[in-house]
């Protein structure tokens, strides 16, 4: 049973030191975005700082510079890339091995590099895993300012859509300037069609549902290794 802050720290950092079996002995790796991907990224740097040539391809501003001061290279943000592992935190993950994305706002990067990559892997603590997504998190949506009022009504057909706020009350933005929405829909038996529903609402940018896009599953405790079959 996981119990404090401390505990869940050591267990995310258990799972991304496992995620380093994944990784070819070079290449070019997708870096993910939130605490878990961060201690991907430190394990990754002491690989470079031993010599092993990697190069990252970083999901989000934060892990750009997370990447830079760590000192592993990087490629630019345009690419196009040829990705060979990208690792990458998550906030829920369901028995399917289906995943939400975007507690940190930065999944419609996180989803661009995912698609660019050969092979993915996801690196949760116990807490993230359910039977079904929607069991604990909401669908973070990155939606566009423009028209947000009646985007919000078009997502309130699909559950109960909430604009993302800080402590002092304004938008969060993602990297590229745009709107958070939580939809808080419960419990999804099949997610795919509500995925696809959602990104044809004009405005939505992109969703954090990632159905069908990990391939491998790292969860700790106790440390274990899903892969999709
Ligand atoms: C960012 C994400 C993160 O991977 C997700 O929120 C998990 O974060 P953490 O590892 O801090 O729990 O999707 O958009």
């Amino acid at each position: 049973m996981l119990g404090g802050v401390n505990d869940i720290a050591a267990e995310k950092r258990a799972a991304a030191d496992a995620a380093l079996a994944e990784l070819p002995a070079r290449g070019v790796i997708g870096l993910g975005t939130g605490s878990t991907a961060a201690f991907f990224l430190e394990a990754l740097a002491l690989r470079v700082r031993s010599g092993a040539s990697y190069v990252g391809v970083p999901t989000s501003k934060a892990s750009r510079a997370l990447a830079e001061r760590l000192g592993i290279p990087l490629l630019d943000d345009v690419g196009p890339w040829s990705i060979d592992v990208t690792v990458d935190g998550a906030d829920e993950v369901s028995d399917a091995l289906d995943v939400i994305k975007g507690g940190g706002g930065a999944h419609t990067r996180e989803k661009i590099v995912n698609a660019a990559s050969r092979k993915n892997v996801i690196i949760v603590d116990a807490t993230k895993r359910s039977r079904l997504l929607g069991e604990r998190r909401a669908i973070p949506l990155e939606v566009l300012r423009f028209g947000l009022g009646s985007t919000l009504q078009r997502l309130a057909t699909r559950g109960t859509p909430q604009v993302r706020t800080s402590a002092d009350g304004t938008p969060v933005l993602t990297d590229a300037g745009n709107v958070l929405v939580d939809l808080v829909t419960g419990p999804l038996l099949d997610p795919r069609p509500l995925d696809a529903a959602l990104r044809a609402v004009p405005g939505v940018v992109e969703t954090g549902l990632f159905i069908s896009r990990a391939d491998v599953l790292i969860v700790s405790p106790p440390l274990a290794v899903f892969r999709r079959q």
